[in-house]
């Protein structure tokens, strides 16, 4: 797949020269090459990138197995993912250093330093207010950790306790929205979420299922999940607004990528089955 790059100005431009010379000559104006990814209006958006021949990519690298550091490295099922799509789309995948997960949305909302946010962000109707999701690329729940000696077994324990959850995410709005009385604590990094339940800071943590599910099978292993909650969640890329036509681009390499066997393989590379 290429990005076909046509600008709405070239395009018009194109249209009034063909005009003009119709009404020389008279005959009619032939159509011109600036008719490709032309949407319902007919004008064809040009796709903006903040670097020439890159993605450049907002993450809060700090949600393992989807985005994770190592060393100074981004990896991670969604990095795997976006390294794959911007490859059909031509481009080189470039992550920006660790971006504040609660700063994201904002950024790609102003514009100017990333293409797009990519940080397991649930699609929601709040955050689709301010920018565009592109296609659903995983489907997530939502995990309840506490430290195994603790006692709680169930979260109608944690009423009026206080629950951990990463500034900004679904993890806090459903344990404000849900335990009763709870005096919920935002924390900028899921490490920090993690650290605060470890020193007792916080009698519990609220987010994503598979992250705390990899968290507690590889560093904290004196802790446990005593509750899956079925939120139906699904994860995509954020995008700007202004820019319809990388998020058409995004949607055509995801189903692209769905279609080839790329994502599955990738998929199994994180997870060890079938996504479906
Ligand atoms: N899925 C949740 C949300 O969209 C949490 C995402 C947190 N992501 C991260 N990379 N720390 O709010």
């Amino acid at each position: 797949m290429k990005i076909k790059k046509i600008a709405v100005a070239a395009a018009a431009f194109a249209l009034v020269s063909a005009v003009a010379l119709a009404g020389c000559s008279g005959q009619p104006a032939a159509s011109s090459s600036a008719s490709a990814t032309d949407d319902a209006q007919g004008t064809t958006e040009e796709i903006v990138l903040v670097d020439d021949g890159k993605l450049t990519i907002a993450a809060s690298l700090d949600f393992p197995p989807f985005e994770n550091l190592e060393g100074s490295e981004a990896v991670g099922f969604e990095v795997d993912l976006m390294k794959a799509l911007a490859e059909k789309m031509g481009l080189q995948a470039e992550y920006l250093p660790s971006t504040k997960f609660d700063t994201i949305v904002p950024m790609i909302s102003a514009g100017g330093k990333a293409d797009v946010g990519v940080s397991g962000f649930t699609v929601t109707e709040d955050r689709k207010k301010e920018i565009d999701f592109t296609d659903v690329i995983m489907d997530s729940n939502q995990g309840i950790v506490v430290m195994k000696d603790s006692g709680y077994t169930d979260v109608a324990q944690l009423a009026g306790k206080k629950i951990g959850a990463q500034s900004g995410t679904t993890g806090y709005d459903w344990a404000v929205e849900n335990i009763e009385g709870a005096e919920v604590i935002p924390f900028d990094e899921m490490t920090a979420v993690f650290a605060a339940l470890q020193s007792g800071q916080i009698d519990a943590i609220a987010s994503d299922l598979p992250v705390v599910q990899y968290y507690v099978n590889n560093a904290y292993t004196d802790m446990e999940i005593i509750a899956e909650i079925p939120t139906g969640e699904q994860y995509a890329i954020v995008v700007s607004k202004d820019n319809p036509a990388l998020t058409q681009a995004l949607n055509d390499a995801i189903a692209e990528a769905k279609a080839d066997g790329t994502y599955d393989t990738i998929y199994e590379k994180w997870f060890g089955a079938s996504a479906e």
